[in-house]
């Protein structure tokens, strides 16, 4: 269970560049495995993690439509590769560039496995700002509209660089 009201905090822990933060889940997002990567960043023991939903690491400050973009993607079976900047039990953040990905069995999606690696800093700051602009934009609105409106704001940023959210990734 995701513990309630953790207050983010401004304390940042920074990848390394050997290191890489892994887990998978079932077709519904719940934790299935973890490293001992994640759990060291997570700030939250094995037991913990395991069946929780993927979420108990997520970030106020990642954009809810990242989110949707992701799952629009492995659903209809593909990877997804994203910047997501998460949050650890004590309220600290770590930014991860993930790779998730479907895991198959008899032809079916099963379940899902993310490897996530530190991201290029350079990087940051552009995604921070946009980040910023698509929360902006989801919070001003009814929950309902939250995705919708989030959508709006990153595809306007993307119309502009001419890319696709995985082509920009892929060049920042
Ligand atoms: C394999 C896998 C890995 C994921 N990794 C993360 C992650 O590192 N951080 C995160 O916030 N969400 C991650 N998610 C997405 C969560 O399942 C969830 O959609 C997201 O945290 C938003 O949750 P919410 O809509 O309940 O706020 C992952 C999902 C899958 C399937």
């Amino acid at each position: 269970m995701k513990p309630r009201n953790i207050v983010p905090t401004a304390i940042e822990r920074v990848m390394k560049p050997d290191e890489y933060i892994i887990s998978t889940t079932d077709t519904g997002g719940r934790i299935t495995s973890v490293n001992d990567v994640f759990v060291d960043y997570s700030g939250y023991a094995q037991k913990e993690l395991l069946r929780s939903q993927h979420n108990i690491v997520r970030h106020p400050d990642t954009p809810r439509s990242i989110f949707w973009l992701a799952w629009e993607t492995l659903k209809e079976g593909g990877d997804f590769y994203g910047y997501l900047k998460n949050m650890s039990k004590d309220g600290g953040y770590y930014w991860v560039f993930a790779h998730i990905q479907p895991e198959y069995g008899g032809g079916e999606i099963v379940g899902y496995r993310s490897v996530r690696r530190v991201p290029r800093r350079e990087a940051l700051g552009t995604i921070a700002a946009l980040y910023r602009d698509v929360r902006a934009a989801e919070r001003t609105v009814p929950a309902k509209q939250a995705i919708p409106a989030g959508l709006a704001v990153l595809s306007q940023f993307l119309a502009q660089r001419g890319q696709s959210y995985e082509q920009m990734v892929a060049r920042l």
